[in-house]
């Protein structure tokens, strides 16, 4: 078919696919644990949905305006403000319909043809799939389990050239649930003064780090003109399904990236938004429980995988997903995971589905029930004794 090169660039994102197999095989009478998807099995909490509901009941079902409702922008800037220890106005702050379609605004208003843009790898495929709809090259910074899945300084240092225009970072990270140190963000700071790029910083998982503090690259001397903060209220808040998220920037750069949103969804929609005021600005006793809950299922998660035979796990320190080594198996990544989908009932995904530097290990979500995890430990390592 003739479709344009810029559409044969654009990536997929596995989760849906092996998400869209699963409920296949499960019509057709299979028993399936789905650990693919990256969304918290929680509900919406009660306060949140009733401010949905009421909002819906109260006819805030008109468009509203591209950049966001104000109240939600004010109580955005303040969040930010609070949590990042950095000085935001409404006026930084661009509303969107999922932190996905910020991502997607700031590669396309900072990105074009010859241009470079580093992101991390593996990582969450549409950091990779948008750099490359923009016409940039994307520069793959490699995430190693030698580094615990951290950051690697010094090939950051050698990837880094006049060219780059956009620096990616993502901690807490999917899928590795590793965590950027201070002391790396300090560096990825000085280069960009240095070298005059801006940092699209994805803090999407800052509310589950499961040791210390979330540190924002924003509140380092002389970022926040460069650092866009992207984050939303899918993971925080179990909220997925209603589409919200936003972006914290240099106001000028905002205003230009609004214009991607006004050429596609126009706005975001208005009941979500006085919803994900009462997210902020509500009782947060429900995110600690679920963070809770989420520090308990990786400790077993962990310990249940690193006891087969033949596979590693190393403890991630934030988000809810694990990354296990399955090297030792000498199959490919997808091989595996489609040896489990099929014949094991455990949807999860491909490293490779991350990235070229995936490759050899899974990504199960552990964002499931604990009776989940333990059936479908058992069921893991019964498929895999039989790669073996
Ligand atoms: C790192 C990362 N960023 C962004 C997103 C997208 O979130 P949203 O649902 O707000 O579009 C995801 C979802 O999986 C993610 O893992």
């Amino acid at each position: 078919m003739n479709v344009t090169k810029r559409v044969q660039r654009a990536g997929g994102e596995g989760a849906f696919l092996v998400m869209a197999k699963a409920q296949e095989l499960e019509r057709q009478g299979k028993s399936m644990i789905y650990m693919q998807i990256g969304e918290p099995d929680f509900n919406t909490p009660e306060n949140i949905k009733q401010a949905g509901i009421r909002a819906i009941e109260e006819n805030y079902t008109h468009y509203s305006s591209t950049m966001g409702r104000m109240d939600f922008r004010k109580a955005i800037a303040e969040y930010i403000s609070r949590t990042r220890g950095v000085p935001v106005t409404a006026e930084e702050v661009l509303v969107s319909p999922g932190a996905k379609d910020v991502l997607y605004s700031a590669c396309m208003t900072l990105l074009e043809d010859g241009d470079e843009a580093i992101y991390p790898n593996p990582s969450y495929p549409i950091y990779e799939s948008i750099i490359n709809i923009s016409g940039a090259k994307s520069v793959p910074l490699p995430i190693l389990e030698e580094k615990d899945f951290g950051f690697d300084r010094d090939t950051f240092v050698k990837l880094v050239s006049p060219r780059t225009k956009l620096v990616v970072i993502n901690s807490p990270a999917n899928p590795t649930g590793g965590i950027i140190a201070r002391e790396d963000l300090e560096l990825v700071a000085e280069m960009a003064k240095k070298y005059d790029f801006y940092v699209l910083s994805d803090e999407i998982y800052s509310r589950l780090v499961f040791e210390g503090e979330h540190f924002s690259i924003a509140s380092l001397p002389g970022m926040k003109e460069r650092t866009i903060i992207v984050d939303g209220m899918s993971k925080t808040y179990a909220m997925t399904g209603w589409r919200l998220g936003y972006a914290a920037g240099p106001r000028e750069l905002i205003e230009w990236m609004s214009k991607i949103i006004a050429n596609t969804a126009s706005c975001t929609a208005t009941f979500t938004q006085i919803a994900g005021i009462e997210a902020l600005t509500g009782p947060q006793d429900d995110v600690e429980t679920m963070r809770q809950e989420f520090l308990a299922r990786r400790e077993i998660i962990v310990e249940g995988l690193d006891a087969i035979p033949g596979v590693t796990c190393r403890k991630p320190h934030g988000a809810f997903y694990v990354f296990p080594n399955v090297k030792s198996f000498g199959r490919s990544s997808q091989e595996i995971a489609d040896h489990l989908l099929y014949n094991a009932g455990v949807a999860c995904l491909a490293g490779r589905s991350f990235g070229s530097f995936g490759e050899g290990y899974l990504r199960f979500s552990y964002a499931t029930s604990r009776e989940n995890i333990a059936l479908a430990l058992g069921r893991i390592r019964t498929a895999l004794a039989e790669l073996k």
